[in-house]
């Protein structure tokens, strides 16, 4: 029998552990199923152990999950990998303790870290993880779930083979009660790095009116959006690529991505997207959408995401998000910050270090 990995979850709210309704499996679901909830339903993982702080939470996980009394539940992340010595963590906790758990976890001997995103709240948190799964050969994977989307992830390839040209420029748009930059809006600008495929190099930025405070990102978890704002930037990137990100709080709710490059376009609006290309028989355009709703995956999202980490752990290969990419978002989050600071003028990346 193939081998099973042992996963273990710490943070055990609703993107950690929550229980997908009855019925609702299969590829095209909407996001909402939880770390857990992957694990259960992956044949290559079997959930060895959860931990979280507080007890409520616990006993939330043990009415959610009463078909999983084997599972080992734990207060002390410490302990947990003591004991459990599971091969998978994923870290599910409010983004300013990713780093610490993360380093733990690499050095635990565990062997995969899936964590949650923004990777972290700083960019010193940021190199303490790569460098200890780098330290100790452990995967990191960072969860900018559209990645795993596999309309994006089809898109993504065809631009990074080159069939539709050189990428020139790219833009996001970001609407909904729930437009954070750091809590939602890092999903989009992670987008912008993984189509560019290239490192970013300067930032211009304006935050939401009100948030002239906001000079610090301290990862409280984001559940109020009066608390994180919306931004607009002009994000370049190597090779003269430009990018715009721009978002505000609407009742409406919108994710529209845009991908230019010589010899086509790419416009998503959420999953759902269309290539526009030139005919060669004059400027009249052809729009294909087929290709980009591609029918035969087996998983999507974060599902993808632990399905991806299994294959790299049995035969290893290159993962979708590694931490390196999800360090690039943080940067540009970051930047958005120090812009403002600054005047909205532009800020060159890479950002000086605090040392902090
Ligand atoms: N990928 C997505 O679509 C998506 C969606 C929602 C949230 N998230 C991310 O998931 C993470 C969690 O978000 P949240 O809003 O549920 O956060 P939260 O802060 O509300 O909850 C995190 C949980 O972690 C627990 N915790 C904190 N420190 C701990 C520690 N040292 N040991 C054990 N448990 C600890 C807390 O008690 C809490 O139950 C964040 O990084 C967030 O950005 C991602």
């Amino acid at each position: 029998m193939e081998k099973q990995y042992r996963a273990a979850v710490v943070g055990l709210t609703g993107i950690g552990a929550r229980r997908p309704p009855a019925g609702s499996g299969g590829l095209r679901r909407p996001m909402g199923r939880s770390h857990v909830s992957c694990y259960v339903e992956h044949p290559r993982t079997e959930m060895a152990a959860v931990c979280d702080l507080r007890e409520e939470a616990l006993d939330e996980f043990r009415e959610t999950w009463p078909d999983l009394p084997e599972v080992a539940i734990h207060t002390d992340f410490g302990e947990l990998l003591a004991k459990e010595r599971p091969d998978i963590v994923s870290v599910v906790t409010g983004d300013h303790v990713h780093a610490d758990l993360t380093v733990a976890a690499a050095e635990s001997g565990a062997r995969a870290v899936f964590c949650e995103k923004p990777i972290a709240t700083t960019l010193e948190d940021a190199d303490r993880m790569i460098a200890a799964c780098e330290r100790n050969g452990v995967l990191l994977s960072v969860d900018h779930t559209r990645r795993w989307a596999p309309a994006f992830w089809e898109a993504q390839r065809m631009v990074a083979s080159g069939a539709l040209g050189a990428v020139r420029t790219l833009s996001v748009e970001h609407y909904g009660p729930r437009a954070m930059m750091f809590r939602n809006g890092t999903h989009l600008i992670d987008l912008l790095c993984f189509f560019s495929g290239a490192e970013p190099r300067w930032v211009t930025a304006k935050l939401e009116p009100g948030f002239d405070h906001f000079d610090r990102y301290r990862g409280d978890g984001g559940k109020d959006p009066a608390q994180d704002p919306y931004a607009s930037a002009l994000i370049g990137f190597q090779d003269d690529i430009r990018a715009t990100y721009n978002a505000y709080k609407t009742e409406f709710n919108a994710g529209i991505l845009t991908v230019t490059c010589d010899r086509g376009r790419l416009e998503f609006h959420n999953e759902y997207g269309r290539l526009l290309t030139s005919s060669s028989d004059g400027g009249r355009r052809e729009v294909r959408s087929a290709a980009l709703h591609p029918g035969d995956y087996r998983y999507a999202h974060q599902l993808g995401a632990i399905d991806e980490l299994v294959g790299a752990l049995d035969d290893g290969g290159p993962l979708v998000s590694p931490g390196t990419d999800a360090r690039w978002t943080l940067e540009i989050l970051l930047g958005v910050l120090a812009s403002q600071r600054n005047g909205h003028n532009r800020v060159d990346l890479p950002l000086p270090r605090t040392g902090a």
